[in-house]
Protein backbone atom coordinates (compact mmCIF):
# COMPACT_ATOMS: atom_id res chain seq x y z
CA UNK A 1 0.00 0.00 0.00
CA UNK A 2 1.62 3.36 -1.40
CA UNK A 3 0.84 6.95 -0.87
CA UNK A 4 2.99 8.23 -3.25
CA UNK A 5 1.19 11.41 -4.90
CA UNK A 6 0.63 11.68 -8.84
CA UNK A 7 3.57 14.06 -9.77
CA UNK A 8 1.21 15.89 -12.43
CA UNK A 9 -0.35 17.28 -9.17
CA UNK A 10 2.75 18.95 -8.16
CA UNK A 11 2.30 21.10 -11.43
CA UNK A 12 -1.09 22.69 -10.66
CA UNK A 13 -0.73 26.31 -9.42
CA UNK A 14 -1.63 27.09 -5.48
CA UNK A 15 -4.82 27.66 -5.15
CA UNK A 16 -5.35 24.17 -7.35
CA UNK A 17 -3.44 22.48 -5.41
CA UNK A 18 -5.03 23.17 -2.02
CA UNK A 19 -8.35 22.65 -3.31
CA UNK A 20 -7.48 19.38 -4.98
CA UNK A 21 -4.93 17.93 -3.06
CA UNK A 22 -5.73 14.24 -1.89
CA UNK A 23 -9.22 14.18 -2.98
CA UNK A 24 -9.80 11.23 -5.43
CA UNK A 25 -13.68 10.33 -5.88
CA UNK A 26 -14.59 7.60 -3.25
CA UNK A 27 -14.15 4.43 -5.53
CA UNK A 28 -17.13 2.63 -4.02
CA UNK A 29 -19.54 5.45 -4.14
CA UNK A 30 -18.05 8.25 -5.98
CA UNK A 31 -18.71 11.11 -2.83
CA UNK A 32 -16.71 13.81 -4.05
CA UNK A 33 -15.87 14.09 -0.25
CA UNK A 34 -13.23 11.78 1.41
CA UNK A 35 -15.69 9.53 3.76
CA UNK A 36 -14.79 8.81 6.77
CA UNK A 37 -13.48 5.53 7.13
CA UNK A 38 -14.22 4.78 10.95
CA UNK A 39 -13.47 1.44 11.25
CA UNK A 40 -10.20 -0.06 13.41
CA UNK A 41 -10.04 -3.37 10.83
CA UNK A 42 -10.85 -4.76 7.65
CA UNK A 43 -12.37 -8.13 6.79
CA UNK A 44 -10.25 -10.73 4.99
CA UNK A 45 -11.92 -13.18 2.44
CA UNK A 46 -9.35 -15.83 3.32
CA UNK A 47 -6.10 -15.49 6.00
CA UNK A 48 -3.79 -13.20 4.12
CA UNK A 49 -6.43 -12.35 1.33
CA UNK A 50 -7.46 -8.47 1.76
CA UNK A 51 -7.94 -5.30 -0.22
CA UNK A 52 -4.70 -3.77 0.41
CA UNK A 53 -5.98 -2.66 4.41
CA UNK A 54 -5.53 -5.05 7.65
CA UNK A 55 -5.84 -2.62 10.52
CA UNK A 56 -6.46 0.92 10.72
CA UNK A 57 -3.03 1.94 13.01
CA UNK A 58 -1.10 0.60 9.36
CA UNK A 59 -3.38 1.65 6.76
CA UNK A 60 -7.26 4.02 7.16
CA UNK A 61 -8.12 5.40 3.28
CA UNK A 62 -9.08 9.07 4.76
CA UNK A 63 -5.81 9.11 6.64
CA UNK A 64 -4.27 8.36 3.08
CA UNK A 65 -6.25 10.46 1.20
CA UNK A 66 -4.57 13.52 3.87
CA UNK A 67 -1.39 12.12 3.31
CA UNK A 68 -1.68 12.30 -0.45
CA UNK A 69 -2.34 16.14 0.30
CA UNK A 70 0.06 16.72 2.29
CA UNK A 71 2.70 15.34 -0.18
CA UNK A 72 0.91 17.42 -2.82
CA UNK A 73 0.56 20.92 -1.21
CA UNK A 74 4.47 20.74 0.03
CA UNK A 75 5.91 19.67 -3.46
CA UNK A 76 7.14 15.97 -1.95
CA UNK A 77 6.32 12.47 -2.75
CA UNK A 78 5.36 11.50 0.35
CA UNK A 79 3.70 12.29 3.32
CA UNK A 80 2.73 10.72 7.07
CA UNK A 81 0.00 12.04 9.42
CA UNK A 82 0.64 11.71 13.41
CA UNK A 83 -1.32 12.61 16.04
CA UNK A 84 -0.16 15.43 17.57
CA UNK A 85 2.55 17.90 15.71
CA UNK A 86 5.10 16.38 18.33
CA UNK A 87 4.39 13.17 17.51
CA UNK A 88 5.65 13.61 14.20
CA UNK A 89 8.60 15.59 15.53
CA UNK A 90 9.04 12.43 17.75
CA UNK A 91 8.92 10.17 14.87
CA UNK A 92 12.02 11.98 13.10
CA UNK A 93 14.06 11.72 16.50
CA UNK A 94 13.42 7.77 16.41
CA UNK A 95 15.30 7.54 13.35
CA UNK A 96 18.67 8.23 15.71
CA UNK A 97 20.49 5.91 17.80
CA UNK A 98 22.30 7.12 20.95
CA UNK A 99 25.41 8.50 20.30
CA UNK A 100 24.00 10.59 17.00
CA UNK A 101 24.05 14.20 17.32
CA UNK A 102 21.49 17.06 16.59
CA UNK A 103 21.82 20.11 15.86
CA UNK A 104 18.93 22.51 16.17
CA UNK A 105 17.95 25.83 16.59
CA UNK A 106 18.10 27.48 19.96
CA UNK A 107 14.73 29.97 19.24
CA UNK A 108 12.07 27.23 18.65
CA UNK A 109 8.57 26.07 19.70
CA UNK A 110 9.14 25.57 23.55
CA UNK A 111 7.43 22.07 23.13
CA UNK A 112 9.77 20.82 20.63
CA UNK A 113 13.05 21.92 22.90
CA UNK A 114 11.11 19.45 25.82
CA UNK A 115 10.82 16.68 23.82
CA UNK A 116 14.57 16.83 22.85
CA UNK A 117 16.11 17.83 26.22
CA UNK A 118 13.52 15.87 28.75
CA UNK A 119 12.76 12.56 26.67
CA UNK A 120 15.24 12.11 23.94
CA UNK A 121 18.31 13.12 25.99
CA UNK A 122 17.90 10.63 28.27
CA UNK A 123 18.14 8.28 25.42
CA UNK A 124 21.85 9.23 24.77
CA UNK A 125 20.75 11.49 21.69
CA UNK A 126 22.92 14.75 21.76
CA UNK A 127 21.21 17.92 20.90
CA UNK A 128 23.45 21.20 20.20
CA UNK A 129 21.20 24.48 20.23
CA UNK A 130 22.50 27.48 18.25
CA UNK A 131 21.33 29.81 16.23
CA UNK A 132 20.49 29.00 12.51
CA UNK A 133 19.93 31.94 10.95
CA UNK A 134 23.74 32.49 10.78
CA UNK A 135 24.91 29.67 8.75
CA UNK A 136 28.40 29.19 9.88
CA UNK A 137 27.29 28.68 13.55
CA UNK A 138 25.78 25.48 11.96
CA UNK A 139 29.08 24.54 10.53
CA UNK A 140 31.53 25.09 13.02
CA UNK A 141 29.23 22.67 15.45
CA UNK A 142 28.89 19.89 12.50
CA UNK A 143 30.92 16.51 13.89
CA UNK A 144 31.30 12.97 12.21
CA UNK A 145 28.02 12.31 14.49
CA UNK A 146 25.89 14.58 13.21
CA UNK A 147 22.68 13.05 11.69
CA UNK A 148 20.20 15.82 11.35
CA UNK A 149 19.70 19.44 11.12
CA UNK A 150 16.42 20.91 12.55
CA UNK A 151 15.18 24.18 11.81
CA UNK A 152 12.36 26.29 12.41
CA UNK A 153 11.25 29.24 10.02
CA UNK A 154 10.20 31.77 10.64
CA UNK A 155 10.84 31.01 14.41
CA UNK A 156 7.83 30.55 17.14
CA UNK A 157 8.34 33.00 18.76
CA UNK A 158 11.09 35.54 17.57
CA UNK A 159 10.05 35.34 13.80
CA UNK A 160 13.77 34.89 13.14
CA UNK A 161 14.44 33.51 9.49
CA UNK A 162 16.87 30.64 8.62
CA UNK A 163 18.18 30.10 4.68
CA UNK A 164 16.68 26.51 4.18
CA UNK A 165 18.93 26.65 0.67
CA UNK A 166 22.38 27.20 2.78
CA UNK A 167 21.71 25.17 5.48
CA UNK A 168 20.75 21.94 2.95
CA UNK A 169 23.89 22.21 0.68
CA UNK A 170 26.21 21.85 4.10
CA UNK A 171 24.09 19.09 5.37
CA UNK A 172 24.12 17.51 1.67
CA UNK A 173 27.76 17.21 1.23
CA UNK A 174 28.05 15.82 4.87
CA UNK A 175 25.21 13.48 4.14
CA UNK A 176 23.17 14.61 7.35
CA UNK A 177 19.27 14.98 7.12
CA UNK A 178 17.74 18.38 7.49
CA UNK A 179 13.92 18.58 8.65
CA UNK A 180 12.42 21.48 8.76
CA UNK A 181 9.44 22.83 11.28
CA UNK A 182 7.08 24.75 8.65
CA UNK A 183 4.42 25.27 10.84
CA UNK A 184 4.17 29.04 11.27
CA UNK A 185 4.96 29.81 7.41
CA UNK A 186 2.21 26.65 5.77
CA UNK A 187 2.74 25.77 2.50
CA UNK A 188 1.40 28.21 0.77
CA UNK A 189 3.83 30.67 1.95
CA UNK A 190 7.02 28.16 2.07
CA UNK A 191 7.90 24.65 0.13
CA UNK A 192 10.81 23.82 1.99
CA UNK A 193 12.00 20.65 -0.04
CA UNK A 194 12.28 23.17 -3.03
CA UNK A 195 15.25 24.54 -1.24
CA UNK A 196 16.79 21.11 -0.93
CA UNK A 197 15.27 19.85 2.78
CA UNK A 198 14.82 16.32 3.38
CA UNK A 199 12.24 16.35 5.74
CA UNK A 200 9.51 18.69 6.34
CA UNK A 201 6.97 19.20 9.95
CA UNK A 202 3.97 20.42 10.73
CA UNK A 203 1.67 21.04 13.55
CA UNK A 204 -1.37 20.56 11.20
CA UNK A 205 -3.27 21.97 14.71
CA UNK A 206 -2.30 25.10 13.28
CA UNK A 207 -2.34 26.65 9.48
CA UNK A 208 -3.30 23.95 7.49
CA UNK A 209 -6.44 22.51 10.14
CA UNK A 210 -7.64 25.60 10.15
CA UNK A 211 -10.45 26.29 12.67
CA UNK A 212 -8.89 25.44 16.44
CA UNK A 213 -10.88 21.94 16.52
CA UNK A 214 -8.14 19.33 15.75
CA UNK A 215 -4.85 18.50 17.25
CA UNK A 216 -2.83 16.88 14.23
CA UNK A 217 1.01 16.47 12.90
CA UNK A 218 2.18 15.54 9.40
CA UNK A 219 5.57 14.93 7.82
CA UNK A 220 6.26 14.93 4.48
CA UNK A 221 9.73 13.75 2.32
CA UNK A 222 10.55 12.83 -0.72
CA UNK A 223 12.80 9.48 -0.56
CA UNK A 224 11.46 6.25 -0.36
CA UNK A 225 13.44 4.58 2.29
CA UNK A 226 13.11 7.57 4.25
CA UNK A 227 9.34 7.68 3.69
CA UNK A 228 9.65 3.52 4.74
CA UNK A 229 11.54 3.78 7.59
CA UNK A 230 8.99 7.08 8.90
CA UNK A 231 6.21 4.50 8.07
CA UNK A 232 7.34 1.82 10.00
CA UNK A 233 7.96 4.31 12.96
CA UNK A 234 4.55 5.76 12.43
CA UNK A 235 2.72 2.14 13.13
CA UNK A 236 5.53 0.81 15.22
CA UNK A 237 4.95 3.43 18.00
CA UNK A 238 1.07 4.29 16.84
CA UNK A 239 0.77 7.70 16.94
CA UNK A 240 -1.46 7.94 14.27
CA UNK A 241 -4.58 10.24 14.13
CA UNK A 242 -8.59 9.27 13.92
CA UNK A 243 -10.01 9.53 10.36
CA UNK A 244 -12.17 12.01 11.83
CA UNK A 245 -9.61 14.63 12.56
CA UNK A 246 -7.76 13.41 8.90
CA UNK A 247 -11.55 14.78 7.39
CA UNK A 248 -11.10 17.79 9.49
CA UNK A 249 -7.59 18.60 7.95
CA UNK A 250 -8.30 17.72 4.69
CA UNK A 251 -11.26 19.86 4.69
CA UNK A 252 -9.42 23.03 6.06
CA UNK A 253 -6.38 22.40 3.22
CA UNK A 254 -9.03 23.21 0.69
CA UNK A 255 -9.31 26.59 1.75
CA UNK A 256 -5.44 27.16 3.07
CA UNK A 257 -5.01 29.72 0.42
CA UNK A 258 -7.55 32.45 1.31
CA UNK A 259 -6.99 32.13 4.55
CA UNK A 260 -3.06 32.70 4.53
CA UNK A 261 -3.75 35.42 2.14
CA UNK A 262 -6.10 36.94 4.38
CA UNK A 263 -3.78 36.42 7.23
CA UNK A 264 -1.09 37.64 5.56
CA UNK A 265 -2.72 40.92 4.49
CA UNK A 266 -4.19 41.38 8.35
CA UNK A 267 -0.93 40.66 9.84
CA UNK A 268 0.85 43.33 7.59
CA UNK A 269 -1.44 46.37 8.62
CA UNK A 270 -1.41 45.38 11.95
CA UNK A 271 2.50 45.20 12.35
CA UNK A 272 3.13 48.50 10.62
CA UNK A 273 0.02 49.69 13.18
CA UNK A 274 1.75 48.11 16.13
CA UNK A 275 4.76 49.08 15.07
CA UNK A 276 3.85 53.15 15.17
CA UNK A 277 2.37 52.74 18.07
CA UNK A 278 4.05 55.08 21.00
CA UNK A 279 3.70 52.39 23.77
CA UNK A 280 5.25 49.91 21.88
CA UNK A 281 9.02 48.90 22.13
CA UNK A 282 9.53 46.70 19.33
CA UNK A 283 7.69 44.57 17.04
CA UNK A 284 8.98 40.82 15.44
CA UNK A 285 7.63 40.56 12.15
CA UNK A 286 9.94 39.40 9.31
CA UNK A 287 7.99 41.53 6.79
CA UNK A 288 9.84 44.73 7.77
CA UNK A 289 12.46 45.70 5.62
CA UNK A 290 14.92 46.11 7.85
CA UNK A 291 14.07 42.81 9.71
CA UNK A 292 17.47 40.80 9.83
CA UNK A 293 16.19 37.85 7.97
CA UNK A 294 13.83 40.11 5.58
CA UNK A 295 16.41 38.82 2.70
CA UNK A 296 16.28 35.39 2.73
CA UNK A 297 12.20 35.73 3.89
CA UNK A 298 11.72 37.03 0.34
CA UNK A 299 14.13 34.62 -1.24
CA UNK A 300 11.81 31.89 0.46
CA UNK A 301 8.88 32.55 1.21
CA UNK A 302 5.25 34.07 -1.00
CA UNK A 303 4.50 36.32 1.85
CA UNK A 304 5.15 37.21 5.64
CA UNK A 305 1.97 35.54 7.26
CA UNK A 306 0.15 36.93 10.37
CA UNK A 307 2.59 35.60 13.08
CA UNK A 308 4.32 38.43 15.26
CA UNK A 309 5.44 39.07 18.67
CA UNK A 310 5.67 42.51 20.02
CA UNK A 311 7.36 44.36 23.63
CA UNK A 312 5.70 47.10 25.26
CA UNK A 313 8.36 50.41 26.32
CA UNK A 314 7.10 49.87 29.76
CA UNK A 315 8.70 46.25 29.77
CA UNK A 316 6.93 45.02 33.40
CA UNK A 317 4.76 41.75 33.63
CA UNK A 318 2.32 43.86 34.97
CA UNK A 319 2.16 46.09 31.74
CA UNK A 320 1.83 42.75 29.47
CA UNK A 321 -0.55 41.37 31.81
CA UNK A 322 -3.05 43.98 31.26
CA UNK A 323 -2.78 43.96 27.46
CA UNK A 324 -3.07 40.13 27.84
CA UNK A 325 -6.09 40.42 29.94
CA UNK A 326 -7.98 43.43 28.32
CA UNK A 327 -8.38 42.20 24.45
CA UNK A 328 -11.86 41.08 23.61
CA UNK A 329 -11.22 39.98 20.26
CA UNK A 330 -7.86 38.22 20.51
CA UNK A 331 -8.53 35.30 22.69
CA UNK A 332 -5.75 34.11 25.34
CA UNK A 333 -4.82 31.39 24.51
CA UNK A 334 -2.12 28.81 22.87
CA UNK A 335 -1.73 27.28 19.42
CA UNK A 336 -2.30 29.67 16.67
CA UNK A 337 -2.86 29.82 12.48
CA UNK A 338 -7.08 29.14 13.56
CA UNK A 339 -9.27 31.87 11.57
CA UNK A 340 -9.50 33.76 15.06
CA UNK A 341 -6.80 35.89 16.37
CA UNK A 342 -4.98 35.01 19.27
CA UNK A 343 -3.09 36.53 21.91
CA UNK A 344 -0.53 34.72 24.09
CA UNK A 345 2.22 34.73 26.37
CA UNK A 346 4.99 33.56 25.54
CA UNK A 347 6.93 32.81 28.82
CA UNK A 348 4.39 31.24 30.79
CA UNK A 349 2.62 29.84 28.28
CA UNK A 350 4.15 28.11 24.74
CA UNK A 351 7.43 28.42 26.21
CA UNK A 352 7.24 27.73 29.69
CA UNK A 353 9.25 24.57 29.25
CA UNK A 354 12.11 26.30 28.38
CA UNK A 355 14.11 27.62 31.17
CA UNK A 356 14.06 31.25 32.13
CA UNK A 357 17.92 31.67 31.50
CA UNK A 358 18.03 29.72 28.40
CA UNK A 359 14.98 32.14 26.99
CA UNK A 360 16.34 35.30 27.80
CA UNK A 361 19.83 34.42 26.36
CA UNK A 362 17.90 33.90 23.32
CA UNK A 363 15.65 37.18 23.61
CA UNK A 364 12.34 35.84 24.75
CA UNK A 365 12.27 38.29 27.55
CA UNK A 366 9.30 38.02 29.95
CA UNK A 367 7.01 40.60 28.50
CA UNK A 368 6.74 39.29 25.02
CA UNK A 369 3.10 39.06 23.74
CA UNK A 370 2.73 36.91 20.37
CA UNK A 371 -0.10 37.34 18.18
CA UNK A 372 -1.89 34.93 15.78
CA UNK A 373 -3.35 37.68 13.58
CA UNK A 374 -6.88 35.92 12.29
CA UNK A 375 -8.98 36.68 9.15
CA UNK A 376 -11.59 39.03 10.80
CA UNK A 377 -12.23 42.35 9.67
CA UNK A 378 -8.96 44.30 10.49
CA UNK A 379 -10.09 47.52 11.76
CA UNK A 380 -11.98 45.47 14.42
CA UNK A 381 -8.72 43.82 15.29
CA UNK A 382 -6.67 46.94 15.23
CA UNK A 383 -9.81 48.83 17.65
CA UNK A 384 -9.34 45.76 20.31
CA UNK A 385 -5.30 46.57 20.25
CA UNK A 386 -6.12 50.20 20.63
CA UNK A 387 -8.17 49.93 23.96
CA UNK A 388 -6.14 46.99 25.39
CA UNK A 389 -2.71 48.79 25.13
CA UNK A 390 -4.46 52.03 25.91
C1 LIG B 1 6.16 25.72 15.54
C2 LIG B 1 5.47 24.57 16.21
N1 LIG B 1 5.94 23.33 16.02
C3 LIG B 1 5.37 22.26 16.61
C4 LIG B 1 4.29 22.39 17.45
C5 LIG B 1 3.69 21.17 18.12
O1 LIG B 1 2.50 20.81 17.51
P1 LIG B 1 1.26 20.11 18.27
O2 LIG B 1 0.78 21.07 19.30
O3 LIG B 1 0.28 19.86 17.16
O4 LIG B 1 1.78 18.85 18.87
C6 LIG B 1 3.76 23.68 17.68
C7 LIG B 1 2.62 23.86 18.60
O5 LIG B 1 2.34 24.95 19.03
C8 LIG B 1 4.38 24.79 17.04
O6 LIG B 1 3.93 26.04 17.23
Amino acid sequence: MSNDTTSDKNSFKLATKFIHAGAEPDPSTGAIMTPIYQTSTYVQTAPGQHKGYEYARSQNPTRFALERAFAEIENAKFGLAFSSGVAATDAVIKLLVPGDEVIAANDMYGGTYRLFTKVFEKFGIKFIYVDTTNVSNIEQHITGKTKLIWIETPTNPLMNITDIAAVSAIAKAKNILVCVDNTFASPYLQNPIDFGADIVMHSATKYLGGHSDVIQGCLVMNDQKLRDDLYFIQKSCGAVPGPQDCFLVLRGIKTLHVRMQRHCENGAKIAHWLRQHPKVKKVYWCGFEDHAGYAVAKKQMRDFGGMMSFELKDETIEAANKVLSSTKLFALAESLGGVESLINHPASMTHASIPREERMKNGLSDSLMRLSVGIEDVEDLIADLEQAIG
